[in-house]
């Protein structure tokens, strides 16, 4: 017997009421920070973990699971088997290999590859109509790898790209000037890596673009000091790394910020890796890449013509080479 009767005039379910579905693979560090960020935030009905090792995403599951009344209610499952994503909206693949102290990102691509070869049909086949977001590192060319290997539109496959470098650049500019970081508007494009652009020309503080800010301040501009604050985007990571051993929850925010933008269509603009052939001068073969593109339900709707000086537009064009030059040895 059902514990609740039910009510006769109560009107079916409408039909246009949507249930989210977002499926995360890979349950380790930046996977659960993730999971555990979405569900917070509330942002699906059913929250699916897989991962290759059962008896660790099971205790994640669990765990999670454990927090049901703290939270607002969603599913969780977990499993080692695909079938468990079928039909998510959204695919957030953040299983492989992580850097050891000093490695670089680009050195993970070999390992991670031959695991996407493994991860993405399954997810192709059980979500045809869904969204990859990439997380994985080296998360550009592994976004373009995922792109190839699905067979989705470009608009489809999404890499989280600088939207977490530009979180620290902010931050960084934030806690320089005593304001908000919400306040400060500013893209780090290009590789999520060492070869990244700051986009100094563009950045605003509160509606006020920089430098006029810093006059009005009476800050004096030193060309140093935002070379430094570039330095400590790029060696944020690396920092971390050899502190804790990995990162973890600004990633989490990060792709918790990206899924929000899809699921609930807010058309909002992030620094993301999106397919980059033809923009700002892009040429020599398809990569991934990060610019200032707009997200919404069906994915990337487009990429922000932002004003780039022709140093910054020469700097992108020679972290499209470093990516392509790594992407050109890869057989997929
Ligand atoms: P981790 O070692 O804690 O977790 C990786 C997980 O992947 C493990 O639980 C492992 O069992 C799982 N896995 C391995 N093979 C699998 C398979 N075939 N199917 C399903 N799961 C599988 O590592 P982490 O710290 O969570 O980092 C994960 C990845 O995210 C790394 O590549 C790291 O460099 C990257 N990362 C990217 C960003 C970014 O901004 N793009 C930020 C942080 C970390
Ligand atoms: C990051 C990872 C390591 O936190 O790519 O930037």
């Amino acid at each position: 017997q059902a514990f609740f009767k039910p009510i006769h005039s109560a009107a079916p379910p409408s039909p246009t009421k949507r249930h989210t579905k977002i499926s995360v693979i890979g349950a380790g560090n930046v996977g659960m920070a993730i999971a555990q960020t979405i569900l917070t935030q509330d942002l699906a009905d059913e929250l699916v973990l897989v991962d290759a090792k059962a008896e660790k995403l099971r205790g994640e599951m669990l765990d999670l699971q454990h927090a049901a009344a703290f939270l607002p209610r969603t599913k969780i499952i977990a499993s080692v088997d695909y079938s468990v994503t079928s039909g998510s909206d959204l695919c957030i693949v953040t299983a492989g290999a992580r850097q050891i102290q000093d490695e670089s990102r680009l050195n993970l691509l070999q390992r991670n590859v031959a695991l996407f070869q493994k991860i993405i049909p399954p997810l192709a086949q059980y979500s045809p109509e869904s969204i990859l977001l990439i997380v994985s590192n080296p998360v550009d060319v592994l976004t373009y790898v995922a792109w190839k290997i699905s067979g989705f539109p470009s608009n489809r496959v999404i890499g989280s790209g600088t939207n977490l470098d530009s979180s620290r650049f902010r931050f960084l500019i934030a806690d320089h000037l005593d304001v908000s970081a919400q306040d400060v508007q500013a893209f780090i494009v290009g590789e999520h890596g060492d070869s990244s652009v700051a986009l100094w020309s563009s950045i605003s503080v509160g509606g006020v673009p920089i430098l006029s800010f810093l006059e009005k301040q009476q800050i004096a501009y030193e060309k140093e000091t935002l070379a430094n604050i570039h330095k400590a985007v790029i060696g944020g990571a690396y920092e971390v790394i050899s502190l804790k051993g990995y990162t973890s929850w600004a990633i989490g925010y990060s792709v918790a910020n990206l899924a929000r933008s899809i699921l609930r269509n807010q058309r909002k603009i992030h620094p993301i890796s999106v397919l980059a052939r033809g923009f700002y001068g892009i040429e020599g073969g398809d990569l991934f890449l990060s610019l200032p593109a707009q997200l919404g339900r069906v994915g990337v709707l487009g990429v922000a013509n932002v004003h780039l000086t022709d140093e910054e537009a020469q700097q992108l064009r020679e972290s499209a080479k470093t990516i392509l030059e790594v992407q050109n040895q890869l057989k997929i």
